[in-house]
């Protein structure tokens, strides 16, 4: 395996747990690489080594070199690497030692969390797991595997086998998004373990808080589910529950961004008698079979149609809600637009105020890594502030606020600090007053 040697500032980077390295942070690299190979990376002044893989041809410079993870002890340990000389190891071996090695040790840190049922979670989630690029979530049929890296693109052959022989009951099938594909210079593979060559039309059966949840094969979204936020969501149902007990027996809900029904039929549990979901996919039949698998067929009504003209059309026939969820899409990709994201979600709340009851209920969901839980605290208080000085939420009679719940990510989604890059997820529950 070849060795390469940290420039200064590359050693800097890499003490501080920087994950993804340009060709400038190394020092003279070897003419040519297999796209994806493992190094090692070596910080002389500290003498220490790191796990990496190389891709000359990813078109995203910055992630040319993924660093997984430094060649201490407990990995030497773990991967059973004897000897000092890292030089002499095998690189083929160390690459699938090392899956193998992270993704039992990914599995171990879920199993913490004994109450996931079924095992239906986020198994492996990227950087967060020490495994770039790699994504794998398990439902109860089947187990899907996104790769967006050429260094574990490689090893695809001894993922597939790890999974089925961790999960003998589920088939493994490798559902690839193929924008990230390209931008990483890595090939569309059309094998039999590929989702589209799939053997029988499989839908996604999973089960999340008690619900039985089913996702159409034709409509699924990222890995399939977002089960990012069931911690949220079963918070969110508690404190529906208890901060309205009576008032919700007969009151109306609405689901903004809602996919699959999760968030709506979370409502539905919690006392609401009738929720409206939006989205603008085709996800009415979806909707509609959850309402029936968890017996509240007649319950909800979808509506395939964009979220800010479904609220438009609300505000101008006056209907207002008692309890409303909005878990849009991420939006910002880069640190650059934050503040244009942040102006995103105050127009969208701007819209909602006009549309809640005087003593309604909010949950307010955001997955733009930028955007902190204040950003989006602040877009919700600014929206509520300026509506207020409109005197446009007086006819609701809401005249306050409170934040009554905070969240984030749940443990299949693992972060070590809010700090990480890898932190993404947050959940804000607000109740209005009179
Ligand atoms: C983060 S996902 C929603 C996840 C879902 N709430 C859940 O709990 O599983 C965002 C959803 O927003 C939808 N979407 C994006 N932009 C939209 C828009 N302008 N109007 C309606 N739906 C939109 C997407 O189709 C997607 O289903």
């Amino acid at each position: 395996m070849k060795v390469v040697n940290l420039s200064r500032n590359g050693a800097v980077k890499v003490r501080r747990d920087v994950k993804n390295l340009l060709e400038a942070d190394c020092e003279l690299l070897p003419k040519s690489f297999i796209p994806g190979e493992w190094i090692v990376l070596s910080d002389q002044k500290e003498k220490a080594a790191y796990l990496a893989y190389i891709n000359l041809n990813a078109d995203n410079e910055q992630s040319m070199i993924r660093v997984l993870s430094k060649i201490d002890g407990y990995i030497r340990e773990k991967m059973h690497l004897q000897g000092s000389d890292l030089g002499s190891l095998k690189e083929n071996e160390i690459g699938e030692n090392y899956l193998k090695f992270a993704i039992n040790a990914a599995i171990k840190r879920r199993n913490f969390f004994g109450e996931f049922e079924d095992d239906c979670m986020r198994l492996v989630y990227g950087d967060a797991d020490k495994l770039p690029g790699l994504v794998i979530d398990k439902y109860c049929n089947i187990i899907l595997v996104q790769i967006n890296t050429e260094g574990i693109d490689r090893h695809r052959n001894i993922i597939q086998k790890t999974m089925a022989l961790l999960y003998p009951e589920n088939a493994v099938y490798f559902l690839d998004n193929a924008e990230e594909r390209v931008k990483n210079g890595l090939p569309i593979w059309n094998d039999e373990y590929s989702w589209q060559n799939r053997v029988s039309k499989q839908h996604i059966m999973l089960k999340e808080n008690g619900f039985k949840i089913i996702i159409d094969e034709a409509v699924i979204q990222k890995v399939g589910y977002y089960y990012d936020h069931r911690y949220n969501r079963h918070k969110f149902e508690n404190m529906v529950k208890k901060i309205s007990r009576k008032k919700i027996k007969c009151a109306k809900g609405l689901d903004l961004f809602t996919y699959a029904g999760s968030w709506g039929m979370h409502q539905l549990r919690a006392g609401v008698s009738h929720v409206d979901f939006v989205d603008q996919g085709k996800f009415s039949a979806v909707v509609e079979q959850n309402l029936m698998l968890n017996r509240y067929e007649g319950k909800g009504i979808f509506y395939r149609t964009d979220v800010y003209d479904f609220l438009d059309r609300r505000i101008e026939e006056k209907l207002k809600y008692d309890v409303i969820t909005s878990d849009p899409p991420a939006f910002a990709k880069t640190v650059r637009n934050k503040e244009k994201a942040i102006n995103g979600y105050l127009k969208l709340y701007e819209k909602i105020f006009q549309i809640l009851e005087s003593n309604a209920v909010l949950a307010v969901c955001s997955c733009t890594n930028y955007v902190s839980l204040e950003d989006l605290d602040f877009a919700v208080n600014e929206a509520f502030r300026r509506l207020k000085a409109r005197d446009m939420v007086s006819s609701t009679g809401a005249n306050s606020i409170q934040l009554v719940d905070i969240g984030m990510e749940g443990p299949d989604h693992p972060i070590a600090s809010l700090g990480d890059k890898t932190h993404y997820l947050k959940y804000l529950l607000y109740i209005l007053s009179e």
